[in-house]
């Protein structure tokens, strides 16, 4: 029989593109999403792509009533859940609206889970929690440091949130995935990312100077202790970034779990500093990219990168996308958008 998963926050950047994965492996997908960050666009390209339109349902996971409902209307075999805010800055001005969201919507899907019997449960979370690492690249075993952030901060709670109630309650399984940094877009371009106002990201950054919406880019420090002064990060394509997640839930979904509750890195163990990332992407795709150096951001890490050889190992799976062919997606979405 066919599976069926809940993408919460499934209209969004990173949902959108698991969920044209899951379809294409094979699973029922619902998705869900209050709209709060974003508009139609991308669950209508979700849409294109497959050639049919999946289960939509608008709500938000605070509302526990809403998700009661959720998990009674349909049978959930694994829910992702991707239902959060994620700005950083944002979350330092308004930690009460972040701790109140990211945590009451995730304790609500827990609970749901539990009280329908159980659940496989893949949380989405973030390199963010290990900070400032001591060692790099770093590896799950890599300790976490405090974090700089509420949003980090609410990460890092509910990882523990899902730890915790893998071990009280037998019936709920989970993985958390550590995203390092997600870019790209789809190859169809009809579905990516779609910041509102000025993007606080790099590459949209990147995308929406090179086509003109913005004068310049900053490119914040080049003194810190890499080979070119930039940072150093480690950039997953959105597309291989997906299909970790079906990787994922096939082992929830097989038993193939070596523990209730697993942690995996998704990057490509990769490091590339800003000015490397800027250069590939004038280079791929022939446009400037108006820069300039400016002082460091607060709160910005020197370097980080992943160890992805327990997900390598374990998941089967591999990030396999050049970031040229990732910088090109970008481009073509970013001109897609533009209706060019
Ligand atoms: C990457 C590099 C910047 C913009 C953040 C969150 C993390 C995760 C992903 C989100 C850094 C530099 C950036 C610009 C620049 N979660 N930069 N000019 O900070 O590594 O991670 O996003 O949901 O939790 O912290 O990503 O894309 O903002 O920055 O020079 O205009 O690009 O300094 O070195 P970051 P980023």
């Amino acid at each position: 029989m066919k599976k069926t998963v809940l993408v919460s926050g499934g209209a969004g950047f990173i949902g959108s593109h698991v969920t044209v994965e899951l379809v294409e492996a094979g699973y029922d997908v619902v998705v869900a999403d209050n709209m709060s960050n974003c508009d139609m666009t991308c669950f209508d390209g979700v849409t294109k792509i497959i050639g049919r339109r999946l289960p939509f349902i608008r709500m938000d996971f605070c509302d526990m009533e809403a998700v009661e409902r959720l998990f009674s209307d349909y049978q959930i075999d694994a829910v992702i859940h991707f239902a959060a805010f994620k700005a950083v800055g944002e979350s330092v001005a308004e930690p009460i609206l972040y701790y109140r969201n990211n945590l009451s919507s995730f304790l609500n899907v827990l609970e749901a889970a539990r009280s329908h019997g159980g659940c496989n449960v893949l949380f989405s979370s973030s390199a963010t929690v290990y900070g400032e690492p001591d060692e790099t690249p770093v590896t799950e075993r890599s300790p976490r440091q405090p974090a700089t952030s509420p949003y980090g901060n609410t990460k890092q709670m509910c990882e523990d949130f899902l730890r915790d109630a893998v071990k009280a309650y037998p019936e709920i399984k989970g993985i958390a995935l550590r995203y390092f940094n997600p870019i790209g877009a789809h190859p169809s371009a009809l579905i990516g990312e779609l910041p509102r106002g000025v993007p606080n990201n790099l590459v949209p950054f990147i995308t929406q100077t090179a086509i003109g919406k913005r004068e310049c880019l900053n490119i914040f420090g080049n003194d810190y202790p890499t080979p070119d002064g930039t940072c150093l990060r480690d950039y997953i394509d959105i597309v291989d970034l997906a299909k970790a997640h079906v990787c994922a839930v096939a082992r929830m979904l097989d038993g193939r779990m070596k523990e209730p509750y697993e942690i995996f890195n998704i990057g490509t163990g990769r490091p590339v500093s800003v000015l490397e990332l800027v250069n590939a992407f004038e280079k791929v795709n022939g446009v400037k990219v108006n820069h300039r150096f400016a002082p460091r951001r607060a709160g910005d890490v020197t370097a980080i990168w992943a160890d992805p050889s327990l997900a390598n190992r374990e998941l089967g799976w591999k990030a396999e996308r050049s970031v040229e062919d990732t910088l090109a997606a970008a481009w073509a979405w970013e001109k897609h958008l533009a209706g060019k």
